[in-house]
This record gives C-alpha cells, structure tokens and sequence, in this order.
C-alpha cells in the first residue's frame, strides 16, 4: 500500500497533533509526504487507517515515532563548524580553562554526530567539559548512545582527530567507526522535546539548537529562542543552523561579527 485516502479533517486534526506535539508545521504541500509516513506506520504497526489514528491519539511513544518519519535526522561530523570552532576557541582562551568545567548543551542532537564533532575538539586541547545532548526522538539517541557511524559520515573529520578519537570496525564492523570511550564519556544523552519541556535556567556555555528550527513556524521559533536563552550563562553562545535565523524575531541575544549562524548573551 503506497497511498492512502485522507480526509480535510484527519489531515487538520494531524496537523495540529503535530504541531502541538512538536513544533513542526505541516501545510498542504506535505500532504503526500503525510500521507506515505501514515501508510509506512500502518505497515509497521499492522493497524488500519482508523485504528492507526486512534492509536496515535493514545499513545505518546507513537506520536514520537510518527514525527520521526515526518523530520529528517540528517547528520555529519563536522557539519557546519565554523561556529563550534569559535566557541572551542573561546573557552580554550577562557581565563579559568585550568578550573572551569565548560556545559554544552546540544539540544536536537539527533544521531550524535554534533556533540562529539564538539567533544573530539575540547578534549584535544584538554579542555574540562561535558555535553548534554538531547532529542525528541529515542530511536536517534539509541544510535547516538551506540557510538557507531558509516565511516562516510565522518569524511570531514580531520585526519588527526580520526586517529585519535575514533576506533575502525572490523569483521561486521568494516566501514564503520566508533567513537572512543575517552569521548563517549563527556557526552550523555536524554529525550528533550523544545516545545513541551522546560530546560534548566542559567546553565550552559553554550546551547546548540541547529537545522531542526527550520521545521518550526516563526511564533514556535521564537518561543523555542528564548526559552533557550534562558539556559545559557551570561557571556554564553547560543548557535543554530546555517540556513536558519533570528532575524524579524523577539529576541535578546547578540549576534557576533564575522560568524554566521552564533550569538551571544
Ligand atoms: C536535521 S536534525 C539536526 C541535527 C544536528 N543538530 C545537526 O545540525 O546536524 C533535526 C533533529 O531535530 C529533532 N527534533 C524535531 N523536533 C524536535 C523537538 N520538538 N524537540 C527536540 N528535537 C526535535 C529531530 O528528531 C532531528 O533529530
């Protein structure tokens, strides 16, 4: 079953639960990516079109999974670094590197590759840190706990930091990589949704939320902003994705010359 028949109203009432649930707007135009996600559901779950969006009604793990199938949990190592490297840099010239114990927060971390893409380059300038690192979905933090990557996903890493933190796979492993226990040791990972949960108030050096607020309408954009300002220390950075902005939106962080896409409180 490739297609399914949807009524205005069953598409309305997803589109809300959604959007409720996480943020993410659905218009008209994602009716048939909906629709093959619905079917796909269905197939795995064994359950007819009724059944299935009852089911959905009730079970909260479900309405997780759905939305799964509606984002894309695209990733790479070293995507996008130029702003990682700026922060790397900051606290690496930070007055209390010796002392502090730097807090990042990556939150919609989706298969990991962006925390440890920040672990790998704290640790090698022996830098005191640790990352929490959070998604929505449970299916992309199992992977991100696992530490295992298709070695392609890892093709902009550079060579010294693929030496030193990352172990090569082999026998049914081969093409594959896993992260280092030294790395997976500064990274833990928890289900965070940005739209329902309350983060901690004055926290973290740093707050990453990149490439999911493109999902979001511009009102959830801004609730989503600002409650994350409110987790970052003052002087902290807050960065998000390259094809995403801040601008036209009711917000207090600064921007900072020269490098697109962070700000700072
Ligand atoms: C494209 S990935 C971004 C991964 C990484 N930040 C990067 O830039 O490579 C978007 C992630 O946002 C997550 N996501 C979507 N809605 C969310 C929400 N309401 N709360 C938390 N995470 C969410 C998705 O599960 C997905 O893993």
């Amino acid at each position: 079953m490739n297609s399914i028949d949807l009524s205005k109203k069953q598409f309305n009432d997803l589109k809300t639960m959604v959007y409720v649930t996480s943020g993410i707007n659905l218009h008209e135009g994602k009716l048939e990516l909906l629709k093959s996600k619905i079917a796909k559901r269905m197939r795995i779950t064994k359950k007819s079109l009724d059944h299935y969006l009852t089911y959905l009604q009730t079970d909260e793990r479900e309405v997780v999974e759905f939305i799964d199938t509606m984002t894309t949990n695209h990733s790479f190592f070293f995507r996008e670094n130029k702003s990682i490297e700026f922060i790397v840099n900051q606290f690496n010239g930070h007055p209390q590197k010796k002392t502090k114990l730097f807090k990042i927060w990556c939150a919609a971390c989706s298969t990991g590759d962006e925390p440890y893409t920040i672990a790998v380059q704290l640790k090698a300038l022996g830098i005191s840190f640790s990352i929490l690192a959070t998604d929505i979905s449970h299916s992309v933090l199992t992977t991100a706990t696992r530490g295992i990557y298709r070695a392609d996903k890892l093709k902009n890493v550079p060579q010294p930091f693929l030496h030193r933190f990352f172990q090569k796979g082999s026998g049914k492993f081969v093409g594959h990589v896993k992260v280092k226990k030294e790395i997976m040791a500064h990274v833990s990972f928890q289900e965070f949704n940005l739209i329902t949960d309350r983060p901690v108030f004055y926290h973290y050096d740093a707050v990453l939320c990149r490439n999911v607020m493109i999902y979001f309408d511009p009102p959830t954009s801004e609730i989503v902003t600002n409650k994350l300002y409110s987790s970052v220390v003052p002087g902290g950075y807050f960065a998000i994705g390259n094809s995403e902005s801040l601008m036209n939106m009711n917000h207090r962080f600064k921007s900072i010359p020269k490098v697109p896409s962070l700000y700072i409180k």
